[in-house]
């Protein structure tokens, strides 16, 4: 069974800035640690009384706090949460702030789940995108939480400036001769406010489509399962706490900028450091929006987040085929999406052109869609 409830916690610490990254996460504002531990157990409060069943750390870069640091977050979510059962807990990691001492720590909180950020084994690279560590040192914190008996999950991206498509696949061959548990390979978007963005760094889409087949190709031969768009797993490796995302579950998040949905209402935290944790120490929940989806908007979301899942797809039956039987007819002619046995699924195409088959599902929707009860009729 699915887990019901999902949290996540968000540390916003790294070292440097990678060059792509437009995440909430600040470099040289570690001394801040203690008083954001103590926020995050004060807004933990305003959850009292939950009891997610999985928990994923994630940033910035959780492995960026110290030893005592990570045994404290760990206290405060069992402390606010003693309800909670976790079936999983994953925890994001750089190879640059992990270390043999730190690993056995998070195998003692539970943590059976590292993410290992990498985003390619070719340290030159690694150099011109901002990262502070080698592929050496990814090997070293790789064997060290094998050897501890945690599963690990790689970041990969692909479409770096300089990168080819024989170099992108030689460096996955060089991380799927580990046999991580997990991968998740991200193509590079060039998101504004980052340096990649200063510098006009363009993505080329013809190289990402040709990395990105030749991957699914590898990762599918090796025996992942491409469950996720961007997601593969070794059976029985699929994250828990993502798929609650996708499956359009309920979830906490705690922390700067972490995103929450509950009981149809979704809600973001402020994602600057220090007024997430002023409106925290002034009493208040730390949200800067706030929405609660309703009719065709809430289904539209779950049509997006569902066909995320590439070999599940999502459920056509009822309301959700009707309310979008003009879209769900245009995407199958359109070759992006097959329907069979009640269920859509983004076709091979579908995947790379996710975000076109995505556009049915936000307003303003086709015309004329929206049809009354019985009038579509899933395959
Ligand atoms: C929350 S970040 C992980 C941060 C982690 N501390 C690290 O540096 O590896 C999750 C992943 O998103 C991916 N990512 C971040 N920014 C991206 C971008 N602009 N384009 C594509 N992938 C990105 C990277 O693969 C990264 O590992």
């Amino acid at each position: 069974m699915e887990p019901a409830l999902g949290l996540y916690v968000h540390v916003p610490y790294c070292r440097v800035k990678c060059h792509y990254c437009d995440f909430a996460a600040f470099s040289g504002q570690k001394r801040t640690a203690g008083r954001y531990l103590r926020a995050l157990e004060r807004e933990a409060g305003f959850w009292e009384g939950c009891a997610p069943e999985t928990l994923y750390v994630g940033g910035g870069t959780p492995s960026e706090l110290e030893r005592g640091q990570i045994a404290d977050l760990f206290g405060l979510i069992r402390r606010v949460f003693p309800a909670a059962g976790f079936r999983e807990i994953s925890f994001e990691a750089n190879p640059e702030s992990l270390d043999g001492d730190k690993i056995a720590l998070l195998k003692e909180m539970g943590v059976g789940r590292l993410s290992l950020g990498l985003q390619t084994p070719d340290d030159a690279l690694l150099k011109s995108i901002g990262r502070l560590h080698t592929a050496s040192d990814f090997h070293g914190v790789f064997g060290e939480a094998r050897a501890a008996g945690i599963a690990v999950s790689v970041d990969l991206m692909y479409g770096l400036p300089g990168q080819t498509a024989a170099g992108f696949g030689a460096g996955l061959r060089e991380v799927l001769d580990l046999e991580p548990e997990h991968l998740s390979l991200y193509g590079l978007q060039v998101e504004d406010r980052t340096l990649f963005a200063r510098r006009g760094v363009e993505s080329d889409e013809e190289l990402c489509r040709r990395m990105f087949e030749g991957a699914i190709e590898a990762l599918t031969l090796a025996g992942y399962e491409h469950y996720e768009i961007s997601n593969f797993a070794k059976p029985g490796h699929q994250s828990k706490h993502n798929r609650l995302y996708w499956k359009n579950g309920e979830y906490i998040g705690l922390g700067c900028g972490a995103a929450s949905f509950w009981k149809g209402r979704r809600s973001t935290n402020h994602d600057r450091l220090i007024p997430y944790i002023e409106a925290v120490e002034a009493g208040a929940r730390p949200v800067s929006f706030s929405e609660e989806l309703s009719g065709k908007d809430r289904l539209g979301e779950a049509a997006m987040l569902g066909l995320r899942l590439v070999s599940e797809g999502v459920s056509v039956a009822g309301e959700m085929g009707e309310a979008f039987h003009l879209s769900w007819r245009h995407l199958e002619e359109q070759g992006l999406v097959r329907i069979a046995a009640g269920r859509a699924r983004l076709t091979g195409e579908g995947v790379f052109l996710a975000n076109r088959a995505f556009s049915e599902f936000v307003p303003p929707y086709r015309e004329g869609d929206g049809a009354p009860h019985g009038t579509f009729h899933a395959a």
